[in-house]
């Protein structure tokens, strides 16, 4: 997609290097046009190096080829970060003193705007009516986030984090083919206590499922994430049960899978939990030099599901194998979800360095007659959206 990034005249404006990246490493074509104001807090080698483009900020440099309005015309999505006060009466009142409300007004693309400024600027009325007329006419305004401000004062006002600001700004290329949907998704990893202090866990970060609540969030889903400790912060746009253990996750994910269209267990789930729990610490004194723990097998999740499920409802397992030999992994994806009844599996490898708590995943979809129904390699949030196309195709 083709990007404007309009970065304008505020401290914040250094944290626009790292939304411009985050568009850029998302695969986009980034355009940046940058106020006068902007240039004195960052510099323009950094934003071209960044961008991987020319940053324009002239109004009357390229001329010859319309510039004011050929960037807008071009645009897929505009962004603006930081937002000043200034920038954001300027857009309310449809202002074209300079490039970048040239682009703005020359634009049918959506408009995405990070306000970023002192409290009692956000907070005047003449900011707040501003921020109301933008938002009527369809522009997503971004945070902004309470905290620190640039001096000592703290309070709204603040820029959100460049990685929100990206996820909010692609949301608004995505489809809307989830709304009306409800999702429940289970992500991270459970642990058993084995003594108030320790317990058997595994590697999952809950990436791959934070992924796929924020994708199904951006399609217009209503999502519900039940998520084992997770080590990702969890946004405000979707309901989470947070939980530790395989009983609480089952307890949890079977509260809620009656009232969803969609299930997806991403998570990974604790095949066996010790017996019996320690009350106080296991000591070595009275353990000894051997310590044998009794496990015991606990419910399958999926599978439970699967076999309740109600009409219409879509249920998704997640394999994770470190078989290396792609039949040999295909073929155990497909005993996998006979087994389980799940609708569709997502088959992914694992091992010491692939797959857990990294940024990129590889997987394949199966179906119950264990056909490969989608491919997909990226980010996580790629495969995330991949994953709900599958989901999609079934509905129809
Ligand atoms: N799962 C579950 N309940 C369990 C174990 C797993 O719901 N007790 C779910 C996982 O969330 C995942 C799928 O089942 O969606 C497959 O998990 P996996 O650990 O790969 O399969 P297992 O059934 O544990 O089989 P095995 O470990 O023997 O390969």
């Amino acid at each position: 997609m083709n990007i404007v990034v309009g970065v304008t005249g505020g401290i914040a404006a250094y944290k626009a290097v790292n939304v411009i990246r985050g568009l850029v490493l998302a695969g986009h074509d980034v355009h940046v046009v940058a106020t006068d104001a902007a240039l004195r807090f960052v510099g323009k080698p950094t934003l071209e190096a960044i961008s991987r483009n020319i940053v324009h900020t002239d109004l009357y440099e390229g001329v010859a080829e319309v510039r004011h309005v050929a960037i807008g015309q071009a645009a897929d999505l505009i962004v603006i970060a930081p937002a000043t006060a200034n920038t954001i009466a300027k857009l309310a009142t449809g202002l074209a003193d300079d490039l970048l409300g040239n682009t703005v007004l020359a634009s049918r693309a959506p408009v995405v705007i990070a306000p970023a400024m002192h409290t009692e600027m956000w907070q005047h009325p003449a900011t707040v009516h501003n921020i109301g007329v933008l938002r009527s006419r369809g522009v997503t305004v971004v945070g902004p986030a309470v905290g620190q401000l640039t001096g000592a004062d703290s309070g709204p006002g603040r820029l959100e984090e460049p990685d929100e600001i990206v996820r909010a700004a692609l949301a608004v290329l995505e489809p809307k083919d989830l709304v009306g949907r409800r999702i429940l998704v289970s992500a991270g990893g459970t642990r058993e206590a084995l003594d108030p202090v320790r317990y058997l866990g595994n590697r999952s970060s809950g990436k791959q499922g934070l992924a796929l609540a924020l994708a199904a969030v951006a399609r217009g889903a209503e999502v519900t994430l039940v998520g084992a400790n997770l080590e990702v912060q969890t946004p405000a746009s979707m309901r989470v049960v947070h939980v530790g253990s395989t009983l609480e996750l089952a307890a949890a994910v079977q509260a809620a899978a009656p009232d969803v269209d969609v299930v997806i267990m991403a998570a990974a789930v604790a095949d066996y939990r010790p017996e019996s729990v320690a009350e106080a610490k296991i000591k070595k004194e009275i353990a000894g030099d051997r310590l044998t723990l009794e496990l015991v097998k606990n419910p399958d999740i999926l599978a439970g599901l699967a076999e309740t499920r109600a009409p219409g409802q879509i249920i998704v397992g997640f394999a994770a194998e470190t078989e290396q030999d792609r039949e040999a992994l295909l073929a155990l994806g497909r005993a996998k979800i006979a087994r389980k009844g799940s609708d569709l599996l997502v088959l992914n490898r694992v091992g010491w360095t692939e797959g857990f708590g990294t940024d990129g995943n590889t997987v394949v979809v199966l179906d119950r007659r264990g056909d490969i129904v989608m491919e997909a390699s990226g980010s996580k949030q790629t495969v995330a959206d991949r994953i709900l196309d599958a989901v999609v195709a079934r509905f129809a």
